[in-house]
């Protein structure tokens, strides 16, 4: 990986089309769930973008399920960029801003639990997250057969102290 700095700042609205291409580019590894330029354009200020040398190298979404819930959507990082904890520094301002914006809990749907088990989310049934079900899984083909594990952290301070998360997300990045 290139030494050059990561840092981590919301998306912008022009830059939708470098937030389609690094999703388009990770959806079938990912299972990540297809999204379309007009809906990143719209959306593009609840993403937490990494930039290296001026180039977004890793994304994600901070996506509103219910008043109480958020998740982790489009969860990717470039291939030039892996390996840096990128992704789990980019999950951890996820969960600041979460907490700052007074959700209870953060969850992430994914194919990959032991990414997210690293990060203090636990397995749960899909029945524990019916916020999802209903938003996003109802209007799914593979609803009911998807094979993602449903995962959720609490938003909790004292949680995140015991833990040793919640720490400024750039200072886990390598400089
Ligand atoms: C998954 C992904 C975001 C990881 O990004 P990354 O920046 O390379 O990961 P990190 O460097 O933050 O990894 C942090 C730790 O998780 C581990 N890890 C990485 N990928 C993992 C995986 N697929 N399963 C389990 N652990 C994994 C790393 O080894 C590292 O361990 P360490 O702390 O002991 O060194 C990236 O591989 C990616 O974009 N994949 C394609 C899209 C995708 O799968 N998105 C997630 C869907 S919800």
């Amino acid at each position: 990986m290139s030494t050059a700095r990561i840092t981590l700042r919301t998306a912008e609205s022009s830059e939708a089309k470098k937030l389609y291409a690094l999703i388009q580019a990770n959806l079938e590894e990912g299972h990540l769930l297809p999204r379309t330029l007009g809906e990143l354009t719209v959306r593009a200020n609840r993403f937490v973008v990494a930039v290296r040398a001026r180039k977004i190298v890793g994304c994600a979404e901070l996506a509103p399920l219910s008043p109480h819930v958020a998740e982790v959507r489009s969860l990717a990082v470039d291939a030039s960029a892996r390996g840096g904890h990128v992704g789990v520094a980019i999950v951890d301002e996820l969960r600041r801003r979460a907490r700052r914006e007074s959700f209870e809990k953060l969850c992430a749907f994914t194919h990959v639990p032991g990414y997210f088990t690293h990060m203090g989310f636990s397995i749960v049934p899909h029945t524990w997250l019916p916020e999802k079900i209903f938003t996003d899984c109802v209007k799914c083909d593979l609803f009911k057969r998807c094979g993602q594990y449903a995962m959720v952290v609490p938003l909790d301070s004292a949680f995140d102290a015991v833990h040793g998360y919640g720490v400024p997300a750039v200072a886990a990045l390598s400089a």
